[in-house]
């Protein structure tokens, strides 16, 4: 399959539709298998994981939930750390077996500050399904339950990921072309 331009960047094929459909079915029967009669609620978090969560979720063969969510962070008036707060998460957590879906962990920052604010809602657990992970890249301590495809440390597009707004509309996903550099 070719390659495609991305505003000014070349990205290759890199993992095949057909793969990801497999390895997502897999996901689904391993959280099926889990999460037996405990009906949990995933939540989606836009904008990136809105393919990867859709397949997920019809594929999974118990009762469950699904809500989207935007992370979005700011810095507190007072305190320097960053607050980060959840928009579109109207429902109680209180007692819910919750599972976050990501489109890819990349340093950890976003989930690893989005936690906590979870967590003060009591759930009765909290595990990630995140469709890429590098853990090349991954610098905040997290728990990943539910990983797609461990990747290298390199830019990808496709599959709900996005660069710059585009590249997120394929059905699999692209690397960034290696950088030719020219001799002088
Ligand atoms: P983290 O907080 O560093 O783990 O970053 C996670 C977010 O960064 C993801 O939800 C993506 O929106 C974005 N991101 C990180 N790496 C990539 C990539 O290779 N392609 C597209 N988006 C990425």
């Amino acid at each position: 399959m070719d390659q495609i331009r991305v505003h000014d960047k070349i990205f290759v094929p890199f993992i095949a539709a057909d793969q990801i459909k497999r390895r997502v079915e897999e996901l689904a029967q391993q959280i099926s298998a889990d999460y037996k009669d405990k009906r949990p609620l995933l939540l989606a978090v836009l904008n990136g994981s809105f393919m990867f969560a859709a397949d997920l979720f019809r594929s999974l063969t118990i009762d469950a939930e699904i809500s989207f969510i935007k992370i979005a962070s700011y810095q507190g008036m007072r305190s320097s750390g960053k607050v980060v707060t959840a928009i579109g998460m109207e429902q109680d957590l209180g007692g819910r077996d919750i599972i976050l879906v990501e489109d890819i962990v990349d340093t950890g920052k976003t989930l690893h500050h989005f936690i906590p604010t979870l967590q003060q809602q009591h759930p009765a657990s909290i595990a990630v399904a995140t469709f890429l992970h590098k853990p090349d890249a991954t610098i905040f301590p997290l728990t990943l339950t539910y990983v797609g495809f461990s990747i290298p440390n390199r830019f990808v597009v496709g599959y709900g990921l996005d660069y710059d707004g585009l590249g997120r509309n394929h059905y699999q996903v692209y690397q960034l072309a290696e950088e030719t550099t020219k001799e002088s």
